[in-house]
């Protein structure tokens, strides 16, 4: 059983259907991408693992290490080890990086975390991601570029050690710095700590830095093409059009002969 389970996972807003059956399942120590043009469901599907109120969830479900985490508050998904980027961070006046970064880590504990063992994983954290020490005793996300908010946001990564990380589109709008502070954090991450992740991304930039080892491609809310690395080259050559045209292709053929469409496999 994968760590965290989607199972023909259907999403409206108040307008309409977006997401129209998900399945995909992601374990430790697995890099995933989904990709997929703007408007295919990418961040609605983000959206909704973090269980955001806007999203309604009309069929399927979530699991995440066996629990059904389907109508989980956001807290208690983040507590059992799924850990969602923001997508714009907010500023703190006042608070450090240090301080926040304990701060997250308290909130999934019972107990606050003592001051040396606080110290020991943040020194760990700064090493393995190779972060400047006096970062960590500025204020959050006061003045910060957009390469050293990420740097904030991969040290709490590293600093919760979550199961599974979920990425939005964290590579738009960002300096090739920041995309390769986010792309090589989660792949040290990844080494080291067996971290699993999702990487939502349109565009192919930040997978030139993280290696995929599956590859998902979303198209008006379904998952119509799964495989390996190969697959982000594709799309490089061929863009989504090519890419839709075939799929249509085959789903219409299924439909003729009464199968219904799985994602098609590379
Ligand atoms: N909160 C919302 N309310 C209404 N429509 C939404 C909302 N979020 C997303 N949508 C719509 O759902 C579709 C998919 O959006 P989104 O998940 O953001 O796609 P992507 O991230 O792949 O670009 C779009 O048509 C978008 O307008
Ligand atoms: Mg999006």
């Amino acid at each position: 059983m994968a760590d965290l389970e989607i199972t023909d996972l259907h999403v409206r807003t108040e307008e309409r259907e977006i997401l129209r059956g998900v399945n995909l399942e992601i374990s430790r120590g697995e890099i995933h991408a989904l990709m997929g043009p703007n408007g295919s469901g990418k961040s609605t599907l983000a959206n909704t693992l973090l269980g955001h109120p806007s999203y309604e969830i009309t069929e399927g479900s979530i699991t995440f290490k066996g629990e059904d985490i389907t109508e989980a508050e956001p807290h208690e998904r983040a507590k059992a080890g799924l850990f969602l980027a923001f997508q714009y961070p907010v500023s703190i006046p006042g608070v450090s990086v240090a301080n926040f970064l304990r701060m997250a880590i308290n909130a999934k504990r019972e107990e606050p975390i003592q001051v040396k063992e606080f110290r020991n994983q943040l020194q760990h954290a700064i090493e393995l991601l190779d972060v400047d020490r006096a970062f960590t005793s500025r204020h959050l996300n006061d003045g910060f570029s957009g390469g050293e908010k990420k740097r904030a946001e991969i040290l709490q990564m590293a600093m919760l050690a979550p199961d599974i990380a979920i990425l939005d589109e964290t590579d738009s709008g960002l300096d090739i710095d920041a995309l390769r502070t986010v792309a090589e954090g989660v792949q040290r991450l990844h080494d080291e700590q067996g971290l699993g992740a999702l990487i939502i991304t349109h565009y192919q930039r930040i997978l030139h830095y993280v290696k995929p080892q599956f590859v998902h491609i979303l198209m008006d809310g379904r998952i119509v093409l799964e495989g390996g690395v190969e697959l982000v080259e594709r799309l490089e050559r061929e863009g989504y059009d090519q890419i839709r045209q075939e799929v249509g292709a085959s789903a219409a053929a299924a439909v003729a002969t009464g199968n219904s469409s799985p994602p098609t496999h590379v």
